[in-house]
């Protein structure tokens, strides 16, 4: 009997716990990212200039992603140039190793210095059509193996206009995090119809659509889902960095076309590195 009370009370102490600490807003300490993906450009000689020229800042996490042939000569570069840059791949495979002809493996990336690797790109999804099991597949094997996924979601043009974007994010995320229950992910809300096209969504829509991507995030993974980055990605440039980097749920930026250029990209990470210092 004595020891039944002794569970019961433990049980009763456990539950009250557990019941604040879903209902507090755990102090989030969330990092800021102005992550570059290069796509499809960029030769060994461009690398070596742009390492040369990049400032960059240790004020926020610099993250570069070149196509993977620039792999390796990049993580030298970055080496060589003692710069507070990271590295990242755009794409990965699922499995550890073995007969995917073309294809490149999380302990490949690992070996050539990449810490994070872009997964679920929206030019994936479209033109190697990618979906969210293979996304979730590539997630759980970059968290298996150490390497931090940066989660790409984002709704296409129809979509917003048939007011679909909240119903297309909840299902992406959802497939993303399937059986995943780490937060050491990156999120980068990229609408299709942004990217690449000089129409970038408004800081204000942007930081909306950000906070109820938390709220998913939320649902998915708990309390601890307060900590995630999540960036947005979609004609970022260096004019319009600064309406982004004062919005409350929007923790930097993950830029194509103006991350190619080390001048464009500094002026980038200079904005959210003055709003790191500034908060
Ligand atoms: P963009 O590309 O900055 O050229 O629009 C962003 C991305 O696709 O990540």
């Amino acid at each position: 009997m004595e020891q039944s009370i002794e569970i019961y009370i433990k049980n009763l102490v456990r539950d009250a716990i557990s019941h604040t600490l879903s209902g507090l807003e755990l102090q989030h300490d969330r990092k800021t990212y102005v992550i570059g993906n290069w796509k499809m450009n960029n030769m060994v000689a461009e690398a070596a200039e742009f390492f040369h020229d990049l400032k960059s800042n240790k004020n926020v996490s610099v993250v570069i992603c070149p196509p993977t042939q620039l792999l390796y000569p990049a993580h030298l570069l970055i080496k060589q140039s003692g710069k507070p840059i990271a590295l990242g791949s755009q794409n990965v495979h699922w499995a550890d190793q073995g007969a995917y002809t073309g294809e490149t493996s999380t302990s490949m990336l690992l070996d050539v210095g990449c810490e994070y690797v872009i997964i679920g790109h929206s030019e994936r999804r479209q033109y190697a059509g990618e979906d969210d099991q293979l996304v979730n597949k590539k997630v759980k094997q970059a968290l298996k193996t150490g390497l931090t996924p940066i989660i790409c979601i984002g709704e296409t043009l129809e979509e917003k206009n048939s007011r679909q974007t909240e119903r297309v994010l909840t299902t992406q995320l959802f497939g993303a995090l399937k059986d995943v229950s780490s937060s050491e992910v990156i999120i980068a809300y990229e609408p299709v119809w942004a990217i690449g096209t000089g129409q970038s969504a408004t800081a204000d829509s942007a930081q909306q659509t950000h906070a109820y991507i938390r709220s998913v995030l939320k649902q998915i993974l708990g309390p601890q889902a307060v900590g995630i980055s999540i960036l947005y990605g979609g004609s970022a440039n260096e004019s319009n960095a600064a309406d982004y980097c004062v919005m409350p749920d929007i923790d930097g930026v993950l830029v194509g076309g103006a991350s190619l250029k080390a001048q464009s990209f500094d002026g980038i990470i200079n904005v959210f590195a003055k709003g790191e210092k500034s908060k």
